[in-house]
């Protein structure tokens, strides 16, 4: 079938402002994925398209991008799984809420001060067992925190919270997931430092339950329900 790429571009190097390019495919595939597609324009078309991706498997989380105005990561979204049809257009853009670097690739910086600032690293509560062997913990105090270790930080959800949009200072939801990892770790020492961190202004208090990030989350983490429980755990705290 053919199917027409329209993709938000801009070169701030030689660009006043950003524009739509149009870029017609034949012979695609209800099983080709966003990423090829946008691979055969750079590669037939135009070699200036620019765009970050690496495994191409739904695992690294680097090209995360707006499909038809909606957070998706390019390589895990198919041609029949959007329900594309011959004749078809797909529209592209950046994430929003960072700054365009180029085309589709956008600044992570701002989004990465967030992750780091929240301690988003394990913080031994006990010295290491005598024994030399590992710290127990119990399936149940596992799961507990099961479904925010399955984050690749790809930004998704944080870029799709109008909280985020309207203020960058907002941590966002992704930090919030990564930190809800440790403080519900049954091992981990720090929590009460990461919930402070989090009860700050531009904290989990910003966010407004608009639980857009839950559904623009490719590894079906149930963010809002996370952000939640973090919630529930300062106020328990106070
Ligand atoms: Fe991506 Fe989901 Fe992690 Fe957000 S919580 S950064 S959407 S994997
Ligand atoms: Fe934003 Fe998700 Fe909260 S969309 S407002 S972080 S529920
Ligand atoms: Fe790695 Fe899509 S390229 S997640």
């Amino acid at each position: 079938m053919k199917v027409t790429l329209r993709i938000r571009r801009f070169n701030p190097e030689t660009d006043q402002k950003p524009y739509w390019g149009d870029y017609t495919l034949d012979g695609v595939e209800p099983t080709n994925s966003v990423l090829e597609l946008i691979h055969r324009v750079k590669w037939e078309q135009d070699g200036t398209l620019t765009l970050r991706r690496s495994c191409a498997h739904g695992v690294c989380g680097s090209d995360a991008m707006r499909v038809n105005g909606v957070n998706r990561l390019a390589c895990k979204i198919l041609m029949d799984g959007i329900g594309v049809k011959d004749g078809d257009t797909i529209q592209l853009e950046p994430i929003l809420g960072l700054p365009v670097i180029k085309d589709l690739v956008v600044d992570f910086e701002p989004f990465f001060d967030h992750y780091r600032a929240v301690m988003p690293y394990f913080v031994p509560a006990t010295p290491p067992p005598a024994d030399g062997r590992e710290r127990i913990q119990s399936q149940a105090e596992r799961e507990v925190f099961d479904d925010t270790t399955k984050c690749i930080l790809c930004a998704c959800c944080t870029t799709s919270c109008p909280s985020f949009w309207a203020s960058g200072k907002y941590v966002g939801p992704a930090a919030i997931v990564q930190a809800h990892r440790f403080i519900f770790d049954s091992r981990d020492g720090a929590a009460k430092e990461r919930l402070n961190i989090l009860a700050e202004p531009d904290g989990v208090w910003r966010c407004r339950t608009i639980f857009n990030c839950t559904p623009a989350c490719p590894r079906d983490i149930e963010v809002t329900r996370a952000i939640g429980e973090v919630k529930l755990a300062i106020k328990r705290a106070e």
